[in-house]
């Protein structure tokens, strides 16, 4: 085994001790609560989180009154750092009614100096703070934290080895994200994630392949793979693999019903992808393909390395090798300098790919990030004003393209019973659609067919078939 595998497993028994000796002395279980911002990379990451505080013993609720609460935090734009401090100051209120208890915080905002320095002066009641780099870490850092009455802060400029093959625990029995690559060298001049994640590293197709088939053994039949920008996956190992390769080894495990893929980026998506996709009813007809600005200009300025003209030849090699796909977005409204005839052009885009879902963001100046700089920041009321058209845009043509679903007959992972209605079970088309239908829990973690009697906006209803 790997040597800091080995160091990992020897802390996670001495965590074990600590957390038994605790429960025994409170007479009761320790319990945890994991609070999960930003995106699938931090979902994924929270699996690890769980995997490890349950293998040293502590009951992991999904609540914030635990006696260790831990936050893996989100800082791609201004308002999900703003949400971290709002939490901290509640957590401070649980804190005077529990003495026992722990707070952690980790994830991307953890990666800013800056942040640090303020949790460090104004949030002194914290007891651990790591970063992205270091996650693997954790049952040693957890050791130090139990062990000490100061804050504990490690965190890494920079990424060490990849260690992987730690416990997890899996938020869903039947599906679960894989990360494939970690950072990203895109450096979009918005965006602070290359900043925060570090470079792009590849895992080797073999370590990814063996992790898939064990979760195929072990019950999961759904696979989301995960990078930030999928399509450059495997350029820089030493034997180059194509993202569009790999994706075609995952294809041929058994027990693997759905494969998903998040994030592709428009300037790398290959022909060669296309077809593989196209070859294969494994592979969820669902692409996510970030589009940020319609407008040429624009997109030049964030760095995108693609064109409006690009981007919707793209969109129409995908949409002719596969017609019935979903494809869905990402814009930013209000970039620096964006004038009424950029975002026009964003509008057209729109109105001619019309997606079956978009993410719409008010652009979020981010220190440190080469945007920021700028000063020709679009005025409050002009971003206003057009986010708002971006959004009614975007959600008249999600319901159109939903209602066209209605009246076929769809396959549906059930994931869950319907939270509002025992009688009813909940679960995901393959465009990522929620479709809630009457059904017992035998179903969950089975793919069913699933007659779309009534589209109500952005979810159906269903009756099985
Ligand atoms: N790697 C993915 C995106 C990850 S961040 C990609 O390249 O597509 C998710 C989304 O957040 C981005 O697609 C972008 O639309 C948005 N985003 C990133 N930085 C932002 C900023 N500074 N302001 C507003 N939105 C931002
Ligand atoms: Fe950010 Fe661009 Fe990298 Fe996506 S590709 S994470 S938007 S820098
Ligand atoms: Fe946020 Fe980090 Fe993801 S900044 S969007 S959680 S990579």
């Amino acid at each position: 085994m790997d040597k800091e595998l080995e160091k990992q497993y020897y802390y996670i028994a001495k965590a074990r001790e600590i957390v038994k000796e605790k429960s025994e002395a409170l007479g009761r279980p320790l319990t945890a609560g994991i609070v999960t911002m930003g995106c699938q990379m931090n979902a994924r990451d929270s699996e690890k989180l769980n995997g490890i505080l349950t293998a040293v013993g502590y009951e992991v609720t999904g609540k914030e009154d635990a006696d260790l609460v831990v936050y893996n935090t989100c800082t791609v734009r201004e308002n999900a750092n703003n949400k971290v401090y709002g939490h901290l100051g509640y957590l401070q209120n649980y804190k005077k009614h529990n003495p026992e208890m722990k707070i952690a915080m980790c994830g991307c905002m953890m990666q800013e100096p800056a942040v640090v320095e303020k949790i460090r002066e104004s949030y002194r009641f914290v007891d651990l703070i790591f970063g992205t780099h270091n996650l693997y870490k954790f049952a040693e850092l957890l050791v130090q934290m139990l062990e000490s009455d100061q804050m504990v802060i490690d965190v890494w400029e920079e990424a060490g080895s990849v260690v992987e093959s730690l416990p997890t625990k899996r938020k869903y029995s039947f599906k679960t994200g894989v990360n494939i690559m970690f950072g990203c060298n895109n450096f979009c001049s918005y965006c602070i994630v290359p900043y925060v994640r570090g470079r792009e590293r590849s895992r080797e197709p073999q370590e990814i392949l063996s992790e898939i088939k064990a979760y195929a053994e072990d019950g999961v039949c759904e696979v989301m793979l995960l990078g930030q920008n999928v399509n450059s996956y495997g350029k820089t190992l030493e034997n180059p693999v194509s993202f569009a390769n790999l994706l075609q080894q995952v294809t041929e495990i058994d027990g693997i019903e759905r494969i998903r893929f998040m994030t592709s980026h428009p300037k790398d998506l290959s022909d060669e992808l296309i077809g593989v996709m196209a070859g294969s009813d494994k592979i969820c007809r669902h692409l996510h393909l970030p589009l940020q600005s319609g407008s040429t200009r624009i997109l030049k300025d964030m760095n995108r390395r693609y064109t409006k003209e690009s981007y919707l030849a793209l969109v129409d090699r995908i949409r002719n090798a596969m017609p019935d796909i979903a494809l869905t977005t990402d814009i930013i409204v209000g970039y620096p300098g964006e004038t009424e005839e950029d975002f026009m052009e964003t509008m057209d885009v729109v109105r001619r790919v019309e997606y079956d879902s978009a993410f719409t963001f008010i652009y979020s100046k981010r220190t440190g990030t080469p945007a920021a700089k700028r000063t020709d920041q679009v005025p409050k009321e002009e971003v206003d004003r057009h986010f708002a058209m971006l959004l009614s845009e975007v959600q008249e043509a999600g319901a159109r393209r939903a209602k066209r679903l209605e009246g076929s007959i769809g396959k549906v992972l059930v994931e869950q019973i319907n939270r509002q209605d025992a009688g009813l079970v909940t679960g995901r088309l393959e465009n990522n659609s929620v479709v809630h239908f009457p059904g017992g829990s035998d179903l969950i973690g089975q793919i069913v067919p699933v007659y779309l009697k009534e589209c109500k906006g952005f979810y159906y209803i269903g009756e099985m078939r």
